[in-house]
């Protein structure tokens, strides 16, 4: 059985993205098979972020009906496997609940999970990618305009009764300025499953278009998306020890 689960957040920016691509590298060294879609029609940047070229079959000649999702798996060097979407301005972003179901569908038992990253906000494009998710992972920033919008997003995967398993906070650097996680676990009324600091490895890693856990696997960064990855994978209790 496949596992689904929608990246999201509420503010664009927040690091989405990179969690998708990194939590699925930690997941893939864990041993766990891992897919990740790119589930943001409109501004997709997954293939962007792993160097991918954009002539290889796509995840809009999927939802097109002309590849099946199979034949869209694109196998990175850094041993994930992802499914990416069309850089061309001219590609739809605008397909049918209905649509997107039947093609997301056909992945079911092909993987363990399937991580789906999705468009900034919580408009159309970002609700018909969470709906056919069986989970969500929330992203935030520490700051309280990211955390109150991922609130929202929240209130979005209740009302679709999609499982929010936690949040991640990202480019966290512990500052006074920062919001302490004490307090964005209350807001957000869910638990922080892993704290990703503000670290230039990812910057790095982007740029060698890698996943910073392949690229820089002692770097903080990378560890911090192992925890999440262990969490994912019920190695971790609530405490983060093992
Ligand atoms: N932990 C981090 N440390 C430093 N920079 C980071 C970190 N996480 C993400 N970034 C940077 O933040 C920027 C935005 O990240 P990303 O593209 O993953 O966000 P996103 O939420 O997917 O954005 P969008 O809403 O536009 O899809 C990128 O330039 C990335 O390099
Ligand atoms: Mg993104």
């Amino acid at each position: 059985m496949t596992r689904f689960v929608a990246i999201l957040s509420g503010k664009g920016g927040v690091g989405k993205t990179t969690t998708a691509v990194n939590l699925a590298s930690a997941l893939h060294l864990n041993e766990h098979d891992t897919v990740v879609i790119d589930g943001n029609l409109s501004t997709p940047n997954v293939g962007l972020h792993l160097g991918i070229p954009n002539g290889v079959h796509n995840f809009h000649d999927v939802l097109e009906g002309r590849k099946h999702i199979l034949e869209a798996v694109y196998k990175h060097p850094s041993g994930i496997r992802v499914i990416p979407a069309d850089l061309s301005y001219e590609r739809d972003a605008d397909y049918s609940h209905e649509q997107i179901q039947h093609a997301v569908l056909d992945l079911e038992g092909h993987t363990n999970t399937a991580l789906v990253d999705t468009a900034a906000g919580i408009g159309l494009e970002a609700k018909k990618m969470i709906h056919f998710c069986d989970e969500a992972l929330v992203i935030c920033n520490p700051n309280i305009s990211s955390v109150i919008d991922a609130r929202k997003a929240i209130k979005m995967c209740e009302d679709f009764g999609v499982r929010v398993i936690g949040a991640v906070v990202t480019r966290y650097r512990g500052d006074s300025i920062d919001l302490g996680i004490g307090n964005i676990e209350s807001i957000l009324e869910y638990p922080v499953l892993s704290i990703i600091p503000e670290d230039d490895s990812i910057r790095h890693s982007q740029n060698l278009r890698n996943p910073v856990c392949h690229s820089f696997p002692q770097s903080y960064a990378a560890k911090s998306y192992n925890v999440l990855a262990q969490r994912m994978l019920g190695k971790y209790n609530q405490n983060g020890n093992i």
